[in-house]
């Protein structure tokens, strides 16, 4: 499957196109041309081309424009409304921001939205997010009252894949500048896709898991996937070992500054 394939309204498949794949094909057409007219080769013809859609930015140049950048969770969030740097964009019906308090002591983060996501607008509302909302619940947290729930990718990637190296890269900046925003007391990184992106490690979650480590300066805890307990139940036990470790890593935060 070509990850940035779309179709046009009468469902005919549409390829986008780098610069130099349309330059390419333009020369091919115009020899073919000349060949079929009279089988001779005329000087090219000079065209110019844009690409269908943008190289992401590299994540150093992200964190570069970031200060210059939305000052508000609302500015953010238009800005993700309006965003088409990666081809995510053409899929999505909603982009899906993420929601909570101004204030979180816990940013939570997933992968990207799903369908329910995608259609609502929200993160977490489907059944993995139901289950993710008793997970918090039971160590007395919540996106109503003390958590911000955000994804990696911010539009749904088809057909529900992992999203790709470079639609991360291009996400990052918005991320980046909930972190810089919501400055959370710690971050609570929801399965393998999220926890690689953001630690830039292959290390599978069952290793990483459980582990305190920092990203951007903030305490990061790493656990599986909600999604991945509800299809092996077995995962249970090591994800309640991981929401002790948060809610005591909390509990320290707050006796250490009342
Ligand atoms: N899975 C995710 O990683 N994020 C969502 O918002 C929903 C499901």
């Amino acid at each position: 499957m070509n990850p940035y394939e779309t179709f046009d309204t009468k469902g005919r498949r549409q390829r986008p196109l780098k610069a130099e794949q349309k330059a390419s094909l333009a020369r091919f057409l115009d020899l073919a041309g000349d060949y079929l007219r009279d089988g001779y080769t005329y000087s090219q013809k000079a065209y110019t081309f844009t690409d269908d859609f943008r190289e992401p930015r590299s994540v150093e140049a992200d964190h570069a424009a970031l200060p210059l950048r939305a000052d508000s969770l609302e500015a953010l969030e238009a800005e993700i409304q309006h965003c088409r740097d990666c081809p995510l964009h053409t899929h999505r019906i909603k982009t899906v921001p993420g929601e909570g308090v101004a204030r979180p002591l816990v940013l939570v983060i997933g992968e990207g939205p799903g369908a329910d996501e995608d259609t609502s607008g929200r993160p977490f509302v489907g059944k993995a997010g139901q289950l993710l909302d008793r997970m918090l619940a039971s160590v007395d947290l919540s996106r109503e009252r003390n958590c911000f729930i955000a994804n990696v990718v911010k539009c749904r990637p088809p057909h529900n894949r992992d999203p790709l190296p470079e639609e991360i890269a291009a996400c990052a900046r918005f991320l980046n500048r909930q972190l810089a925003l919501l400055k959370p007391r710690m971050i609570f990184c929801l399965g393998r896709v999220a926890l690689q992106a953001l630690l830039h490690t292959d290390a599978g979650i069952g290793r990483a898991r459980g582990q305190l480590t920092t990203y951007q300066g903030f305490p990061l805890l790493g656990t599986y996937h909600p999604s991945a307990l509800l299809r092996d139940v077995s995962l249970k036990r090591a994800v309640w070992e991981d929401l002790k470790i948060l809610r005591d890593q909390l509990a320290a935060l707050d006796t250490r500054e009342p």
